[in-house]
């Protein structure tokens, strides 16, 4: 995200298998086994039934096999978190997610975070409960340090990102592909999970959604400490999505809905 893309606060905005599949060499070696069989002998049971049966046993074992082995190259399909657990805090970001076509200019597909999870975190910014709290108690450690780290945007609706991607996009006469280097296209964005914020440094205002936040104190504090907070950095230098460097944009990572909501998107990446 770039300078103007910070989002209003949220008051505002209340904002699988083929054959060919299995390996050659396993493929031949079920062959073998298979004629084998046939020379089996038990007193008493005719030969015949004796090679069906085992023949049937065999060809059941190499379907399990055949099976065993798509299902080991099929990719992994999100799962819809249990809205029964007690450890998760709503729905998943990605629970209507399928894998080949869930990414749009090298951004994931969020859902927006349930309005009844998001609670203020002052200023009209809103996060999820979890990371809310996590982070207020980051913000105060950081301040007993004399680190002054403020909010410069948090969680985003996907009508706010509209606004952002093609509003922002059309002032600046960017290309979609040029735009999505620095902001998520709507319904693409980390922000709509409730998780997300952009930092700044309070103290350094100039460096607010600039690379150069990283020479900040905030930034520095932050890359030693966020971790103890549960907080990451979504888009460090050379990342896989290869959106551009974000030093001010982190995301909570610290339960599981957080952790499956970035996680099994990120295990859909191309590689
Ligand atoms: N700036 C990040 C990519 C976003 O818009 O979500
Ligand atoms: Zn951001």
């Amino acid at each position: 995200m770039s300078k103007s893309d910070r989002s209003r606060p949220a008051d505002k905005s209340a904002h699988l298998g083929k054959a060919e599949d299995i390996p050659a060499a396993l493929r031949d070696g079920s062959k073998t086994r298979s004629n084998d069989v046939t020379s089996v002998e038990v007193p008493g049971i005719p030969k015949g039934i004796i090679a069906g049966l085992i023949g049937l046993l065999v060809a059941g074992g190499g379907t399990m096999m055949w099976l065993n082995l798509t299902r080991a190259t099929q990719p992994t399909t999100p799962a819809i978190a249990s809205t029964s657990d007690p450890n998760s805090a709503g729905t998943p970001a990605t629970d209507n997610a399928t894998p080949a076509a869930d990414n749009v200019l090298n951004h994931l597909s969020y859902t927006e975070a349930p309005d009844a999870e998001l609670v203020s975190i002052g200023s009209g910014y809103r996060l999820r409960k979890a990371a809310a709290a996590k982070f207020q108690t980051m913000v105060a450690a950081a301040r007993s340090s004399g680190v002054n780290i403020t909010t410069i945007s948090a969680f985003r609706s996907v009508e706010d990102q509209k606004r952002l991607f093609f509003g922002v996009g059309a002032e600046r006469g960017q290309q979609p592909q040029k735009r999505a280097e620095v902001s998520a296209p709507p319904k693409y964005s980390e922000h709509h999970t409730g998780y997300a914020i952009d930092l700044g440094d309070s103290s350094v205002p100039a460096t607010n959604l600039n690379q150069n936040f990283d020479t900040t104190p905030a930034y520095k504090w932050l890359k030693t400490h966020a971790a103890t907070y549960s907080f990451e950095l979504s888009f460090p230098k050379d990342n896989i999505q290869k959106v551009s460097y974000e030093p001010w944009h982190w995301r909570f990572v610290g339960d599981i809905n957080s952790l499956e909501t970035f996680y099994k998107a990120h295990n859909l990446q191309p590689k």
